[in-house]
């Protein structure tokens, strides 16, 4: 199967969270992780995120023009297996396109002429299946995707070993909750299974440490 170039970037605390215990966005990132952040994702063809992500952070996933000028707007993709994306949401705005990704029959229409949905078969969660959007995608032109997250979405992918580049902004904070969202949530391994990585680089980024890896 072809399929795009795939790059995690998230950004966790000390205590590898990834947002607050009640879910809500939170200051992990320093400036200069943020800037960084906007510049990968204006060299990516597609940014990916979760339906779990636009709902509780309601991100606008463009490039700003402070940190890039001339950005090229990657295209926003949604994975949203019960079409559940409010029309308002912010990553429809008409800055660039989204393409959201739903199971077949829970197809909605949107009036925005930026938005297109297209219908996936589903996996035994009835999940989208990665293997056949990531097909859909590169059948779309998209030869390098961001996937931005959140933690189920990000564990999929590790799960279905379609990572090349998994990158990790540990910031210097504890956030703690046990249930709190981390950089991988979903079921987790079954013993033995590991996910293993490389270590690429390991380097001081402003306030935090951001560490390349690449999945085995
Ligand atoms: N610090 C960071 O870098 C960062 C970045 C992004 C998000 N976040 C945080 O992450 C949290 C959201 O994460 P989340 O885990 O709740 O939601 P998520 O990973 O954004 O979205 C998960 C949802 O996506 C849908 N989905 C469709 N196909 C999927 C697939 N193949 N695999 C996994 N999910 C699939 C499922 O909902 P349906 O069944 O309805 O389709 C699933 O519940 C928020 O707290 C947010 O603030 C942090």
């Amino acid at each position: 199967m072809n399929r795009p170039y795939v790059i995690i970037n998230c950004a966790m605390s000390a205590d590898g969270k990834i947002a607050s215990p009640t879910r809500k966005q939170i200051l992990i990132s320093c400036e200069e992780d943020i800037k960084r952040m906007y510049r990968l994702r204006n060299n990516c063809d597609a940014v990916l995120v979760g339906i779990g992500t636009i709902l509780t952070d309601d991100p606008k996933l463009t490039v700003k023009e402070t940190y890039v000028q001339h950005p090229k707007q990657p295209l926003r993709v949604i994975l949203d297996s019960k079409g559940r994306t409010p029309p308002k949401a912010l990553a429809l705005n008409d800055v660039s396109k989204t393409l959201i990704i739903t199971a077949k029959g829970n197809k909605k229409t949107y009036n925005q002429s930026n938005v297109e949905v297209v219908e996936c078969d589903t996996d035994s969660k009835g999940f989208i299946d990665v293997t056949y959007a990531l097909d859909l995608l590169y059948k779309k032109g998209i030869r390098k995707l961001l996937v931005e997250g959140g933690g189920t979405i990000i564990w999929s992918f590790l799960k279905n070993r379609v990572v090349d580049d998994l990158y990790t902004f540990i910031g210097p904070y504890i956030i703690g909750g046990k249930d709190t969202p981390t950089v991988a949530d979903g079921e987790g391994i079954t013993t033995g299974e590991q996910i293993t990585l490389i270590i690429n680089e390991v380097k001081q980024e402003g306030s935090g440490v951001l560490i390349h890896y690449h999945p085995v």
